[in-house]
């Protein structure tokens, strides 16, 4: 069984569609989202119902929470410009999808021997930027959750990818940076932490569009980053009247 994870699609239509592209030609079996379908540009329903049609298993990112925050009245904890972006978002989804993302869940274990998590299996909307956060997460996977031989999770949220290794023998994390290409091994007994970057708004200094190819029988894990149509989401930024930085931002990576 092969599993593509993919986060932080961000209404990113041009985006999401060359990793669901890539997907299919890769064979893979199941598609999984680790959160933030919406937000930040401008196809947040064609994004919402490519996913739901295609039958990606989804989580809440905290632009999903934002969107639940407006709902009941409360301020979302956001910057101004992911303020305005959310706004529109709540303006321009069609109810039927807006309850769909309200009604999923924060995490979830998927085929018997994996995590997905947002930002941190300790909190859905912490950043994890290096070993010294991710052992604070590895800390919450092994104590608050249910231990097979090894414990893997894949999160999001920082729109960066990134490897972490814990090693339970000398309690150390260990991380390894990421490119196009790079294939992780799963060794057994220890545990892993793989943040698959994002397919909407990729800060890792390039354009890209990226996922990884979790391969439940060989047990590798499989980094790729793709070149996507990133001047038709330009533009339909603009044309949304969204804040031009995010249409910038894409640009540079960031
Ligand atoms: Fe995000």
């Amino acid at each position: 069984m092969r599993y593509a994870v993919f986060s932080d699609i961000h209404a990113n239509l041009e985006g999401l569609e060359a990793v669901l592209e890539k997907c299919a030609q890769l064979g893979a079996d199941s598609l999984v989202c680790c959160g933030d379908i919406v937000g930040y540009n401008a196809d947040p329903n064609a994004c919402v119902e490519m996913v739901r049609e295609k039958g990606v298993r989804c989580i809440q990112g905290n632009h999903e929470r934002g969107l639940r925050d407006l709902e009941e009245g409360r301020v979302p904890n956001m910057n101004p410009v992911a303020m305005e972006a959310l706004a529109f978002t709540r303006e321009v989804l069609t109810s039927d999808n807006r309850d769909w993302l309200l009604s999923l869940p924060h995490q979830a274990e998927l085929g018997g021997f994996f995590h997905i998590f947002h930002g941190s299996p300790s909190d859905p909307d912490a950043y994890i930027f290096d070993p010294f956060e991710a052992a604070y997460a590895f800390k919450s996977l092994i104590n608050d959750y249910s231990p097979p031989q090894n414990l893997l999770c894949f999160i999001g949220h920082t729109h960066v990818c990134a490897a972490y290794a814990f090693d339970p023998d000398n309690h150390r994390v260990v991380e390894k940076k990421v490119r196009d290409g790079d294939l992780f091994a799963v060794k057994p007994g220890a545990h892993y932490m793989f943040n698959v970057g994002s397919c909407g708004q990729y800060r890792g200094g390039i354009p890209a569009a990226t996922f990884c190819l979790l391969d439940g029988d060989e047990m590798t894990v499989e980094f790729r980053f793709l070149e996507y149509d990133l001047r038709a989401c330009q533009e339909k930024i603009v044309a949304a009247g969204l804040p031009p930085i995010l249409a910038q931002r894409l640009s540079m990576g960031q």
